[in-house]
């Protein structure tokens, strides 16, 4: 069995673009206090970043968790809704249903599934529309002795 290191859990509210970003943050900073390899937390601070942005946008609210195991860093996403229509159309580069005043933040380049994606050796998105959105996302931490 694989000894759970580290288990973060935060709440990230709807529209709250003020605190924008300040959850990944937070747990970048708890990461890298652990003693998580640098290029771990600075993926998991994208991919974490990338899923606190498109909850605040477009979802009812949820819970980012992150859990550190000697071997793996897991993300967790979860939000209460209204879920994702088109879910191919969303993972696509460039696709944003971003709304004008969001734009004008700076946000709906459409880019933020394609970079979790690159920073992930492993995602998992679930949607339903009515339901929410559940992502699964894996950092491999390749600390392990390579002898050869
Ligand atoms: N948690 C979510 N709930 C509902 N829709 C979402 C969620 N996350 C992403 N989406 C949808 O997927 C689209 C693409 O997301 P993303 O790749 O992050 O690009 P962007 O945020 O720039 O629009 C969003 O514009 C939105 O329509
Ligand atoms: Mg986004």
């Amino acid at each position: 069995m694989d000894e759970q290191k580290l288990r973060l859990v935060y709440r990230v509210k709807p529209m709250d673009l003020a605190s924008a970003g300040s959850v990944s943050s937070q747990i970048k900073v708890e990461l890298q206090r652990s003693g998580i390899e640098d290029d771990v937390v600075r993926r998991v601070g994208i991919i974490c970043f990338e899923a606190e942005m498109n909850m605040i946008l477009y979802s009812v609210g949820g819970k980012l968790k992150v859990e550190v195991n000697s071997d793996k860093v897991e993300i967790f996403a979860e939000d209460e809704g209204p879920g994702i229509e088109d879910l191919n159309a969303a993972m696509e580069p460039g696709f944003s249903t971003a709304p004008p005043w969001a734009q004008d933040y700076g946000f709906g380049a459409g880019m933020g599934f394609p970079n979790m994606k690159l920073n992930s050796d492993v995602l998992e998105v679930d949607s339903k529309p009515g339901t929410g959105t559940k992502i699964r996302s894996v950092v491999y931490r390749r600390n392990t002795d390579e002898t050869c």
